[in-house]
This record gives structure tokens, C-alpha cells and sequence, in this order.
């Protein structure tokens, strides 16, 4: 798909409902399309969305092996609650034993860069993985979450990975978000009734203020605004 035809899907969906959006590219790339679920509260919204139209799509999370507890129970509660099977997927064995071997089991403290391997090497490298075998993949970006995903669009190419990014909630508020989850009875991460807004590892995550920005408690030491983990990169 060229850059013209990505222009013209975002122009057809322009006022489209997420579910629309979701239906017509789940019918287009039946066995090419595959859904990367944090299981944040997008990603819950979105997995009761595909599951409403097909069960049998691709879903699956990158486990960093540091995730919360709360996360992993997220997973089985989800599974059973929708009758699915998230596929995990976890990093090299050798990449992460030589990391830390050469770099400290707490590596992303120590500085930007650190953090930024640290990353790639648990979720960027396993995400480059399991896109190879698709054509699509579905996200749960919002234009809300930050000032760089304010320029994200509902369809892109991602050129890191050679394939179509489809990103339903792009417009959603974190309200629309919640008044979803409430109206569906969604589960979602305990975490998020103790404080807890974007939930990702365990050392690189933490509690944060009723009025702070959804993304401050990632990496909260860093304070460049442009806090990235690399997954979605422009
Ligand atoms: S991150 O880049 O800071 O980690 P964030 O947690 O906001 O991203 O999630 C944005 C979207 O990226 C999620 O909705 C999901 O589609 C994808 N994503 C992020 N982390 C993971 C993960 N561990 N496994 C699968 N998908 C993920
Ligand atoms: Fe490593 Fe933290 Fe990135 Fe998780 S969020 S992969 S622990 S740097």
C-alpha cells in the first residue's frame, strides 16, 4: 500500500466509528492483521471491540519480564472473560543476559540511552518479531496522550517495521475511554484504582497525581518530554 492510498483510507474514515475502522481491515487482511495489546485501558476497549467482531484474530503482548503482577492477572482475566488466548511473547534470552551482564540488572537508570537499549532489546526486537508475518497491526494510540502522538493518524505506514498501523482510538479522550469501559463492564488493571494512569514495567512505572498528564508516571526521572519506549517511532 503506497502513501496516497494510506491518505485516502484516512479521508474515508475521517467519521468513522473505531468499530468500522477495526471491521474493515479485520475483513480486508483476515489472516495478515494482528493486534499488540499493553493491556492498557485502550488496548482493553479495542480487545472487546475485535472480539465482538472475531474471535479468532491475532492478539498478543510483548512481556518485558518485568511487568506488574496486576498486568499478568489482567491477562487471565481477560482471556477467560473473552474466551481468547493472548499470545505472549518475550525477549532473546542471550540479548537480555548480556545486557545485563555488560550494563547492571538496573540499567535504565543510570542514563537515557541505558533505559532506551533496555527497551529495545525487551520489547522493540520481539515486537520486529512477530510483525514480520503481517501486514497490519492495530494500536491502541490516542493524539491525547502526549504532544508527539498528537500528530499520530487513525491509518499510517510504519516504516520501521514494513507494514500498516491502524490506530482506531486515535481521537478517543481518556474519558470516552473510561465511559467505555464502564458502559461494557471491561476489566482493567487494578493498578489503575491506586493512582497508577499509563502502566508499563514495573521499575520504569509509578503512581502519579489525579491532575498529571497520563504519561508522567512512565520513566518519571527522565524530564524530556519526548518519553518514548521506541515501539511507535515517526
Ligand atoms: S509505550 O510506547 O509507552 O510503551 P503505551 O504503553 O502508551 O506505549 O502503549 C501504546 C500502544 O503500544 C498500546 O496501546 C499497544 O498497542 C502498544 N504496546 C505498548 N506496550 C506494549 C506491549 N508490551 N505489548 C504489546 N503492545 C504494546
Ligand atoms: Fe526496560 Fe523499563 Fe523499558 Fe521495561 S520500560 S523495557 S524495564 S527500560
Amino acid at each position: 500500500m503506497n502513501l496516497k492510498q494510506i491518505e485516502n483510507l484516512n479521508k474515508k474514515f475521517q467519521n468513522s466509528s473505531p468499530q468500522e475502522v477495526i471491521s474493515f481491515f479485520l475483513t480486508k487482511y483476515p489472516d495478515k492483521i494482528a493486534f499488540a495489546t499493553s493491556l492498557g485501558i485502550e488496548d482493553q476497549v479495542i480487545t472487546e471491540m475485535i472480539v465482538s467482531i472475531n474471535k479468532s484474530v491475532k492478539i498478543f503482548t510483548l512481556d518485558t519480564g518485568r511487568l506488574f503482577q496486576e498486568t499478568y492477572d489482567l491477562i487471565q482475566k481477560t482471556n477467560s472473560r473473552y474466551k481468547i488466548n493472548i499470545e505472549i511473547y518475550f525477549p532473546d534470552t542471550k540479548q537480555v543476559e548480556e545486557m545485563v551482564k555488560e550494563k547492571g540488572i538496573n540499567l535504565f537508570y543510570e542514563s537515557i540511552k541505558n533505559r532506551k537499549f533496555c527497551c529495545h532489546v525487551r520489547k522493540i526486537e520481539s515486537l520486529k518479531r512477530v510483525l514480520n508475518k503481517f501486514d497490519v497491526w492495530i494500536t491502541g494510540l490516542r493524539k491525547e496522550q502526549s504532544e508527539i502522538r498528537a500528530n499520530d493518524k487513525l491509518i499510517e505506514w510504519d516504516k520501521l517495521n514494513g507494514l500498516i498501523k491502524v490506530n482506531p482510538l486515535i481521537k478517543w479522550t481518556e474519558k470516552d475511554v473510561w465511559n467505555y469501559i464502564k458502559e461494557k463492564n471491561i476489566p482493567y488493571n487494578s493498578l489503575h484504582n491506586k493512582g497508577f494512569k499509563s502502566i508499563g514495567c514495573v521499575p520504569c512505572t509509578r503512581a502519579v497525581e489525579y491532575s498529571e498528564d497520563s504519561r508522567s508516571g512512565r520513566w518519571w526521572w527522565e524530564n524530556d518530554g519526548h518519553k518514548e519506549c521506541g515501539l511507535h517511532k515517526r
